[in-house]
């Protein structure tokens, strides 16, 4: 049986984004809107807790800083991939965040004279990376979960695992979802819907990501025919823990820090003779994989696994203790080294997802009545690389805009109706075709597979003929009878929901490689050994992938450039 429930605005996702929407929508519509936060995970384990260095606004243009020079180093950060209107927008909006979390109670580190600090992070002009010591997505989540459960009119379902969007007449009507304590379904009926629900880094298997932080939201949308932009540009943090993947956040690098190879040399003079360890992302982690192909890595003894040396030691003890409390326990705890003495080895890791979920400058989807926010999303800011700190950043700013979009939006409407026969079909296609279905294929060996292959194909130097294999295998996964489920318990069944994700992760692995196999240049984040260099002729364009019968079908659109004209990028 389907359970109706109704609301206003149905969030799907309490990160930064979710909750920051949640509480723009429940504060625009006056406390009258009826807002819903839906969650598979319990809100503050959202993957935003584990953001660690910093959100980037301009907060001191009296000291050299300006919001021309965080858009510029934006856009340069993107290989000129972003959408410049929308970067305007983004570094305007950011301060007012940044105070705003602080009436709010967010405890932001603080200068000596007790103004709020700020640090240097990678493709900076100037230390604009706001922070609270190294766990800024905990105080960020904190307060914000906080402030949203002072809204009556904001309502939590956490723990429940939306499955499909419901549309009816070109109009977004709602969701249909599990309770995963109960394994009841349900249709959650909304004027107007987001979607939050994170980034998609769990398609690698060494990533800083949660368990968590797969494309079920991104890949729900795709499947409802509304395109995912951008997709191939998959962000590879320099500083990934061995082995865990764990985040060494880039904090330690804007604190000081210097990435060494096995011959005791800080490389980064070779590769980026300005900002050295603090160029952009991109940058550093290519020059990491060329020094450990190059034999000037280090080799794990126990795992097989390069890296290069993260050393702390020109950052002194009592900062690194001050103010990079968490990576120390980190280390320690996970790795048995305490950076205070010894260089921490480490490698770049999946870390982020420049594309997303396609939407206009205010968040809003092709289908009328939704909108999308942060990672999930691609407005886009990030182009094909995005600047650290950018993330966060960008959550507030989109979650607030498409609260406030989307409460203005359902103000005009009438309650939702109980939906024609969308749910009942989603009901049957989960527990007839999942729950009570057969097969051969274990699908924890096809996510397996799909992480070997990203891992492998689709990490930081890319080939036409990796890609090529990722993609084969990919399909030959899609043809195997891998949706069926053993745990036959209604409750709280995680074999569902993981057998929920492998699809998800299929659909989405399926479509980053379609497009990083179809963009046969190298920009940012997507560096092709085929075709090394830039082509702004022919590339200089978003990717756009439908779902189509046999694949994705790939279109492009125009970037918007308004003030910087494409350049070549040097750090
Ligand atoms: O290194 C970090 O702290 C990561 C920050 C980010 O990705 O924005």
């Amino acid at each position: 049986m389907v359970e109706t429930l109704k609301h206003d605005v149905v969030i799907v996702g309490s990160g930064l984004a979710g909750l920051r929407a949640a509480i723009e929508a429940a504060r625009a519509s006056g406390g009258k809107s009826d807002i819903a936060v839906v969650t598979k995970v319990q809100a503050m384990r959202s993957h935003s807790v584990s953001a660690e260095g910093g959100t980037a606004a301009v907060l001191y243009p009296e000291l050299g800083d300006s919001l021309e020079s965080h858009e510029f180093d934006t856009v340069k950060g993107s290989d000129y991939l972003a959408d410049q209107d929308a970067v305007e927008r983004f570094v305007k909006a950011m301060p007012g965040e940044i105070y705003q979390l602080d009436h709010w109670g967010l405890p932001w580190s603080r200068k000596e004279d007790g103004r709020i600090a700020q640090r240097w992070f990678g493709g900076y002009s100037y230390p604009r990376a706001t922070y609270a010591e190294d766990k800024v997505g905990f105080f960020e989540m904190q307060t914000l979960y906080d402030t949203a459960t002072k809204y009556d009119n904001i309502h939590f379902y956490q723990e429940w695992f939306v499955t499909s969007i419901i549309a009816e007449g070109g109009e977004f009507r709602g969701f249909t979802a599990i309770e995963m304590k109960t394994g009841g379904f349900a249709q959650i009926l909304g004027k107007a819907g987001i979607l939050a629900t994170g980034g998609s880094g769990r398609l690698y298997s060494f990533a800083t990501y949660g368990y968590s932080s797969t494309p079920d939201g991104m890949a729900t949308a795709y499947r409802a025919g509304i395109p995912l932009k951008d997709m191939e540009f998959i962000q590879f943090h320099p500083s990934g823990l061995i082995p865990s993947g764990i985040l060494i956040t880039e904090a330690v690098r804007g604190e000081g820090g210097v990435l060494v190879n096995n011959q005791g040399e800080r490389f980064m003079k070779r590769y980026a003779p300005n900002k050295l360890d603090l160029a952009s992302r991109d940058v550093v982690s290519r020059a990491m994989m060329t020094e450990i192909e190059e034999g000037r890595g280090f080799k794990d003894e126990a795992t097989g696994l390069d890296y290069i040396h993260l050393d702390f030691s020109p950052i002194g003890a009592e900062k690194i203790k001050a103010r990079l409390t968490q990576i120390r326990e980190i280390a320690i705890k996970f790795r048995g080294i305490d950076p205070v003495e010894k260089p921490l080895p480490v490698k770049p890791v999946c870390h982020y997802v420049m594309g997303g979920i396609d939407t206009n400058i205010d968040g809003a989807t092709k289908l009328k009545g939704l909108w999308a926010a942060g990672e999930a999303a691609c407005v886009s800011i990030n182009g094909s690389n995005r600047l650290g700190a950018n993330s966060t950043a960008e959550c507030l700013v989109w979650g607030k805009i498409t609260g406030a979009e989307a409460a203005k939006y359902a103000e005009g409407k009438s309650k939702p109706s109980p939906t024609g026969e969308s749910a009942q079909l989603e009901e049957k296609r989960i527990f007839d075709g999942i729950f009570h279905g057969k097969g051969g294929t274990n699908p924890y060996e096809v996510r397996d597979t799909i992480q070997k292959e990203m891992d492998k194909n689709v990490f930081v130097y890319r080939t036409g003929e990796g890609l090529g294999n990722a993609l084969r295998k990919i399909r030959e996964l899609k043809a195997k009878d891998f949706l069926h489920c053993e745990d036959k318990s209604r409750v709280y069944n995680t074999n569902l929901s993981d057998v929920l994700e492998v699809e998800s992760m299929l659909t989405v692995a399926e479509v980053v490689i379609a497009g990083a196999l179809a963009r046969t240049e190298s920009r940012g984040a997507h560096a092709r050994r085929d075709f090394p260099e830039r082509d702004d002729k022919n590339w200089l364009k978003h990717t756009l992938a439908f779902p189509g019968p046999d694949g994705p079908r790939l279109d492009y659109s125009a970037v918007t450039i308004t003030k910087y004209q494409p350049a070549e990028r040097h750090y």
